[in-house]
């Protein structure tokens, strides 16, 4: 009954109906973000036609958080509806235990090729619980042709793009666009919110929330004067309706021309520029802002950085499924080249393997593989490796405050320094 009642709360997706789930060999579950889903189906397509064995795909709810939740249940259950799961980056240390060692069934070189980074954050005590399917990190989509109208570069810190923003928004609305808005992001309290606001401290000098070696960093000046800029934002150059924004209502906004910047993840790229795309031809991609001279860090005798966080998801096989052999084999076959190649291309699903990046027909697909390459390799991690099995409270945690500032109700300096008393009883009792 618990098993109907998992599998309900997901979407079948591609199987024809219930009496081929029953007759499927695999399950794998993928996401169904952008052209997310139809790239796993066709993938998983062809797997079918190569081994003559048959997969059903469930899609899993957009937000990390909710897909997280829905995970944990299953996996608690001991359930073997998903033998083969997609994992994000900062869940490995949360599901080891629930996952098989893949090093086990595809060889210790399983991972050879792939960035080291990666493979480290998937090797949960010596065990390689998921294989690297692609790497993410946070950029900034800008109008192109709009910026040239207006006789601007792309902004270099957070506070030259608050100002073009409303600049260029109040001159577009003027001319008679009046849906116009400067600045899009993932406003919604989830874990896409962590993600952008570790962008904006990290940039302004002020940490990572708790650092590699477990200390809580998070109460501190730039840190709060970074989440007092966002702040800022909402109403003026962003949508009060940000605040429930994940990646896809900000890519819906900037698509359809209503948007001058947008923070957002490779994966809009591939949209921006298809044919039904409102804006093709006219967007740039660049690193994200970082604090200004007299701001963050900077303003200390200090240095801001432009900050990008690590995003992505890996393969993993469950340790309930009856089908080990086979799931595994799946894994690596989607994980493998040729599969991230044409996901690089078709999608711009950035690779997971280095040779990639230098592949002409991949860096023509998306010219921004090559130029940002440094990005992609130094995103900032969120920090799951020295939480663990906490991750989940403390990105739960963080989030939630950052939503309260960016809806008015305290201020980033109250903010922070109550995240610090939480994030420490979360740390007593249990990191
Ligand atoms: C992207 C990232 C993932 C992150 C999520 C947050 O899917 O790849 O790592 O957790 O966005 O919304």
């Amino acid at each position: 009954m618990f098993k109907k009642s998992l599998i309900s709360a997901m979407v079948l997706a591609g199987a024809a109906g219930s009496s081929q789930a029953q007759s499927a060999d695999l399950t794998i579950s993928c996401g169904a973000v952008g052209a997310e889903l139809t790239l796993c189906q066709q993938g998983v397509a062809l797997w079918e036609e190569e081994t003559g064995h048959e997969v059903d795909i469930v899609s899993t709810p957009n937000s990390s958080t909710e897909r997280l939740s829905l995970y944990q249940q299953i996996l608690s259950a001991q359930s073997n509806d998903i033998d083969v799961m997609q994992v994000d980056v900062v869940w490995p240390g949360l599901l080891a235990n629930h996952l098989l060692d893949l090093s086990d069934i595809l060889g210790k070189d399983a991972a050879e090729g792939h960035f080291e980074t990666i493979v480290a954050n998937n090797t949960i005590d010596d065990r390689l619980v998921a294989m690297p399917w692609f790497t993410d990190a946070g950029v900034l989509y800008y109008r192109k042709d709009l910026l040239e109208a207006h006789g601007v570069e792309p902004p270099e810190t957070w506070e030259e793009l608050t100002e073009i923003a409303a600049q260029i928004q109040a001159a577009e609305r003027q001319a008679g666009n009046d849906k116009m808005w400067g600045y899009v992001f993932q406003g919604r309290a989830y874990e896409g919110l962590t993600c952008n606001a570790l962008e904006w401290i990290a940039s302004y000098g002020g940490g990572t929330i708790v650092d590699a070696e477990g200390e809580i960093t998070i109460d501190n000046a730039q840190a709060a004067e970074a989440l007092d800029l966002a702040a800022s934002w909402i109403g003026n150059i962003s949508p009060k309706g940000a605040l429930n924004y994940t990646e896809e209502e900000a890519r819906g906004i900037f698509q359809s021309g209503n948007a001058i910047f947008m923070r957002n993840w490779p994966y809009a790229w591939s949209l921006a520029q298809s044919e039904e795309s409102d804006v093709r031809g006219k967007v740039g991609v660049v690193k994200l802002p970082h604090g200004g001279e007299n701001h963050g860090a900077a303003a200390s005798g200090g240095e801001n950085h432009s900050a990008a966080t690590l995003g992505g998801w890996n393969l993993a096989v469950s340790r309930y499924t009856e089908n080990p052999e086979l799931a595994a084999d799946l894994v690596a076959f989607l994980t493998g080249e040729a599969e991230q190649k044409r996901r690089a291309i078709e999608g711009a699903y950035n690779p997971t393997l280095a040779s990639l990046y230098e592949d002409e027909e991949v860096l023509a697909a998306a010219p921004f593989f090559g130029t940002l390459y440094e990005t992609f390799t130094n995103a900032v991690a969120r920090p799951s490796a020295p939480t663990g099995d906490n991750y989940g409270r403390v990105s739960n945690g963080f989030f939630n405050a950052v939503h309260q500032v960016l809806s008015g109700d305290q201020s980033g300096a109250e903010a922070v320094s109550r995240m610090d008393s939480e994030l420490s009883r979360i740390k007593r009792r249990r990191w």
